[in-house]
């Protein structure tokens, strides 16, 4: 028999209604839509609305819906990763909340923290389980309500980011597809270039960091930028240069909705066309965790068995990473 694979069967997604413009955004900072579309490649973000809503709440119609198309119950699932940077609180883990709102009876789980490459980071540990044969049905989530730790008096911030949630389910393969190799990176001494100051335990909330607007995502975008361009360039050519991939190989690639410009240049590092780039930043803008499942979500009816697939990723922490799979339906 040949070896299991975790292989990704079913793909949802959800987005908020609210569809916040480059020119709404003209209207709260000073910025134009030819500025964020040159620099960026965004036009519009969607936006959670409404008091009291957190991430899992756009989590659980993504999850109902995939549990739909792939006709299983909740209570089938034994494992829920979910991915996020911005958890529904401080604690439990979104990954129990979830569990609760949709009736995953049988599950247990735990949130992951890669900031954008998490989803990457899920979907590796997340094959794990499948490929030991400790669990049958994984599901990995990713997705962020970007909108709680933006700052919309920081124009070099807020134009970038966007609400949304995606999921996968990984179940076994013994077709030779799914999740063949990962690629994971971190590099702690990136931290000084992007994060939240405040509201963890080295500087819990008081009135002076929210006086200080200190709850919001702070970002040296220049600097983050050159990390990004290289590496994320760089693991996914690592990726295939290791699996002896060419880029007449590789059906599709995946990359990490941060910036036009910095998947441009990881498409052109590993060879690959344009139109075989997976790109909707246009009308997401950067969801952080749900950025990838987002892409695999509108790409899906493209897909053909056995395509190669190449994902990559770089976030905060610094975290990057890459991930091969070949396609299983
Ligand atoms: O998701 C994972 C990690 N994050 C990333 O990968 C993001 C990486 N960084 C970026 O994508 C880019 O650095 C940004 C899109 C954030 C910024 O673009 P940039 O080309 O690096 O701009 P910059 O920060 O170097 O700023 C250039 C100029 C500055 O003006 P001066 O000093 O040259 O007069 C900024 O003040 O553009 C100005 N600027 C803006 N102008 C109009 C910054 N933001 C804006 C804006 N509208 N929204």
């Amino acid at each position: 028999m040949s070896k299991i694979h975790a292989a990704i069967t079913a793909v949802n997604a959800y987005v908020p209604d609210y569809i916040l413009t480059n020119q709404e955004l003209e209207t709260m900072v000073d910025t134009n839509d030819e500025w964020i579309t040159t620099r960026t490649g965004i036009k519009e973000r969607h936006i959670l609305k409404g008091e009291g809503l957190g991430t899992s709440d756009m989590a659980v119609p993504a999850v109902n819906g995939l549990l739909k198309k792939r006709g299983i119950g909740a209570d089938e699932i034994d494992l829920i990763i979910f991915c996020t940077t911005t958890p529904d609180r401080v604690f439990p883990a979104t990954a129990n909340i979830l569990a609760d709102k949709i009736g995953a009876k049988n599950a247990w789980g735990y949130d992951l923290q890669a900031a954008c490459s998490g989803f990457l980071f899920g979907l590796a540990t997340g094959s794990q389980f499948i490929e030991s044969g400790k669990h049958k049905k994984v599901l990995v989530v990713g997705g962020d309500k970007m909108s709680s730790i933006t700052n919309y008096e920081d124009r070099a911030t807020c134009i970038i980011f966007g609400d949304g949630c995606g999921a996968v389910l990984l179940e076994p393969n013994d077709e030779g597809n799914g999740i063949m190799d990962s690629i994971l990176k971190s590099d702690g001494s990136g931290v000084q270039y992007l994060h939240q100051k405040a509201g963890g335990s080295m500087r819990p909330a008081s009135h002076e960091t929210v006086d200080a607007r200190e709850h919001y995502a702070y970002q040296e975008g220049q600097a983050v930028f050159k990390f990004a361009v290289t590496n994320m360039a760089d693991v996914a050519a690592e990726i295939m240069e290791r699996n002896h991939l060419s880029s007449d190989d590789v059906a599709w690639l995946v990359p990490h909705q941060a910036n036009k410009r910095i998947i441009d240049a990881t498409a052109n590092r590993t060879g690959l066309s344009a139109d075989k780039v997976i790109i909707n930043i246009e009308r997401y803008g950067n969801t952080t965790n749900a950025t990838i499942p987002l892409c695999l979500w509108e790409w899906e009816n493209k897909f053909k068995k056995g395509d190669v697939l190449i994902l990559a990723a770089f976030g905060g922490g610094f975290t990057w990473g890459s991930v091969y799979l070949r396609w299983a339906y």
